[in-house]
């Protein structure tokens, strides 16, 4: 009987630290975002910025099947979005690791897929 509590109150403790280093990641991957992405990919215009290429690029593309901001979106996997930085796309720029490194691009990763629901929109 002991082992069994014990067992159970070590696994939701383990979820518990689990959840906590996500949320702590996510967090920095808001902060990452915000400085390296947001002024293209944001949901308002920012220091001196006249427009948001990124958000408005993407609205345009997928003409309110997705919406235009990142942040919004619930069909980015965590790949997909370590690709796109690193490769670049159209008119976007890739990063080379000394511009954002791997950390903060594992960190970006996660706060841009922390809705993604595989399959949620028939993707
Ligand atoms: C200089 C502006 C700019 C910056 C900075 C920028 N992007 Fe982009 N990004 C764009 C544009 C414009 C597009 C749309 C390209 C197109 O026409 O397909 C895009 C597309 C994307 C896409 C593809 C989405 C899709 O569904 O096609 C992802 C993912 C993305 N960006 C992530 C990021 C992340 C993460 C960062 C920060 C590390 C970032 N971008 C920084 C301009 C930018």
């Amino acid at each position: 009987m002991k082992t069994i509590i014990t067992g159970a109150l070590v696994s939701a403790l383990l979820a518990t630290q689990v959840q906590a280093a996500d949320a702590a990641l996510i967090e920095q991957g808001k902060a990452a975002f915000d400085y390296h992405c947001a002024a293209c990919h944001g949901t308002q215009v920012v220091s001196g910025q006249q427009h948001l290429p990124g958000t408005q690029a993407l609205t345009v593309k997928y003409q309110g099947k997705e919406p235009g901001a990142l942040e919004e979106r619930t069909d980015l996997s965590p790949q997909l979005v370590k690709t796109f930085v690193r490769t670049g796309v159209s008119v976007m720029p890739f990063f080379r690791k000394t511009m954002v490194t791997d950390a903060e691009l594992e960190a970006i990763a996660a706060y841009l897929s922390r809705n993604y629901h595989p399959g949620s929109n028939g993707k």
